[in-house]
């Protein structure tokens, strides 16, 4: 794991070296266009069907990591880190400047709030701390993605892989946050914040 933490910081120390400036929405637009992203993750970036996650107004830092993690095969989650292949990291910067342009949103067959659901993950999310990082509105912030309206079966998705160890980010935060949480309580949490 010490030879992985080496190359993750690497491709973090790369991804902070690009500056904030170069970074251009409109060519991101038209690089999402060619590669087909909206296919997937939706035209205006609000994913309308599993397993895919919605990207409209995730942090540039997050969505740029992400991209980088794919590339470099840090990140195991099909199909994208073969999408992410022969992008330069200034075509990254791109795409996420794009993405995170783009107004969020619930996705269009988010069902009604359960209350009872809705009140147990609030409680466990005070408890456990998601706002002090994901920021109260649940809206991210540079590498801490937004959660707040994200697709309720992909926060389920997520959340379990950070507890079983099959995702692992630039940092093990959400490996400890998601230690020993059960299925009941990752369901909760995850109903909580996609209603948000
Ligand atoms: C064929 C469908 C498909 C296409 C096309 C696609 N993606 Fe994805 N993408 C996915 C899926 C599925 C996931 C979630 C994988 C997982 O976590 O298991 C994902 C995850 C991501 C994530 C991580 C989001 C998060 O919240 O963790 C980013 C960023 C992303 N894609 C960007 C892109 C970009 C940029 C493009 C175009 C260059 C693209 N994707 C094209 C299916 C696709
Ligand atoms: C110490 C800071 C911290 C705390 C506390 C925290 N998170 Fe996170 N969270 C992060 C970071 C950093 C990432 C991105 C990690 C990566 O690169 O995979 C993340 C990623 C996520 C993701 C993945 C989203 C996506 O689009 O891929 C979800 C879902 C999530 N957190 C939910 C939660 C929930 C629910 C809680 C409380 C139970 C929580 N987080 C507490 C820092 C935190």
């Amino acid at each position: 794991m010490i030879l992985r933490d080496a190359v993750v910081a690497a491709a973090l120390a790369a991804a902070v070296a690009f500056p904030s400036a170069a970074q251009d929405a409109a060519q991101g637009a038209a690089l999402a266009e060619a590669r087909g992203c909206g296919s997937c993750h939706g035209a205006k970036g609000i994913a309308e069907q599993p397993p895919m996650p919605s990207l409209a107004g995730q942090p540039a830092e997050f969505v740029t990591l992400q991209m980088i993690l794919f590339r470099e095969r840090l990140r195991d989650a099909p199909p994208m880190p073969d999408l992410a292949q022969g992008l330069e990291d200034g075509q990254i910067e791109d795409l996420a400047a794009h993405f995170a342009a783009l107004p969020p949103g619930p996705p269009p067959d988010r069902g009604e709030a359960d209350a009872g659901r809705a009140g147990e993950g609030a409680a466990l999310s005070q408890r456990m701390n998601c706002g002090v990082c994901h920021l109260p509105t649940y809206a991210g912030r540079a590498q801490i993605p937004r959660v707040a309206g994200q697709r309720e079966e992909y926060l389920v998705h997520a959340l379990t892989q950070y507890r079983e160890g099959t995702r692992r980010g630039s940092d093990t935060n959400m490996n400890a946050v998601m230690y020993g949480v059960t299925d009941a309580q990752i369901a909760a949490l995850a109903h909580y914040l996609a209603q948000r």
